[in-house]
């Protein structure tokens, strides 16, 4: 075959994201949203890029790969298919990308292309490679690209569901927590709400790193009441408790303040949401934009969505707990 497709679900950050950039556990759900990619041998000897939805398209030598500048929205695909050619070098390659999702909102669009491109790659090639392989492969690639960052959005587009994560993958382990179906029909109890500002995470991840360099003692005992919270949720969650994981959640978000990553986007929209009822709610992800998530009974939902709509914010409706990377036929 000389034509594969792959797709990958994206990524919400439910509990402990910063503090997993320093060797603590985080809980991660893979949402319904799928990236695609395509990846199609070709004569000569150049990596081609499509990606429709952000309007790229280019071709590079594949001898030149990783040199020159790199367009940004092209790093993680032109490291990614450098990374496989030192050990597999074959000829030419066009790559396609499709988004279910705009990757403004924070999904973890550049996590998702990496894996699918990656699985769709060795899959091509016919090389077996388990799934923690492909996640070293991966976790490699970005921080080729970004130098920072804990992993939990490639183990989220690789392994899919709601998974408990330590930074670098040295525990991916899935809840015991399942919705429905895998493509849940059966959704978590969460509510969605984006800011409209794109968030940049490196340089937020960056600056909580360099907090914690200037006050360690203080932040390492934040870092460490994050992780009970995160060990306390995954037990609620597992039980679906869902006030529990709500009040949780309002604890998590009083220490990312402490932390400097909330902004006042978010906890505009955050207050809304308690206001209208919601049990609980946080950011989600590295903050200063992108999205916030609440947890609401279902009576509840509706006004928690208005409340996020008259805040200024921007309701995404997606399930939670999707399947993750798969070789599509
Ligand atoms: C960003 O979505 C979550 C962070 O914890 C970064 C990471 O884990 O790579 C801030």
């Amino acid at each position: 075959m000389n034509k594969i497709k792959a797709s990958t679900p994206g990524k919400l950050m439910l509990f402990g994201e910063h503090s997993v950039v320093h060797n603590h556990p985080c809980l991660v759900a893979a949402v319904d949203q799928r990236f695609l990619v395509t990846v199609e041998k070709i004569k000569g000897d150049e990596l081609v890029v499509k990606a429709p939805a952000v309007g790229i398209y280019e071709r590079k030598k594949l001898d030149e790969l990783g040199t020159r500048r790199i367009s940004k929205g092209l790093r993680f695909i032109e490291m990614t298919v450098k990374r496989f050619y030192e050990g597999h070098q074959n000829g030419g390659l066009k790559v396609v990308t499709e988004n279910h999702f705009s990757s403004k909102y924070g999904f973890g669009s550049s996590a998702a292309v990496t894996v699918g491109l990656a699985k769709a790659l060795f899959e091509l090639e016919k090389i077996k490679i388990s799934d923690k392989e492909l996640f070293d492969f991966c976790y490699q690639v970005v921080l080729d690209v970004q130098g920072v960052g804990s992993g939990f959005d490639i183990a989220a587009a690789l392994y899919g569901e709601v998974l408990c994560f330590v930074t670098g993958g040295r525990e991916i382990r899935r809840l015991r927590f399942r919705t429905k179906t895998s493509e849940s029909s059966e959704p978590l109890p969460i509510v969605v709400g984006y800011t409209g500002i794109k968030a940049d995470t490196p340089t937020l991840v960056r600056q909580v790193g360099e907090i914690k360099r200037q006050h360690p003692v203080k932040v390492n005992k934040w870092f460490r009441e994050i992780t009970e919270i995160v060990n306390l949720a995954e037990k609620k969650i597992n039980k679906g408790d869902w006030e529990e994981v709500g009040e949780l959640m309002n604890k998590n978000q009083l220490v990312l303040q402490k932390l400097q990553v909330s902004s006042v986007e978010l906890d505009r929209l955050i207050e809304a949401c308690l206001k209208a009822g919601a049990y609980g709610a946080k950011l989600s992800g590295a903050g200063g934009g992108d999205c916030m998530i609440a947890v609401t009974s279902e009576e509840k939902r509706k006004g928690v969505e208005k409340a996020i709509v008259q805040a200024g914010g921007e309701v995404l409706r997606v399930n939670l707990g999707a399947v993750g990377a798969r070789i599509e036929r």
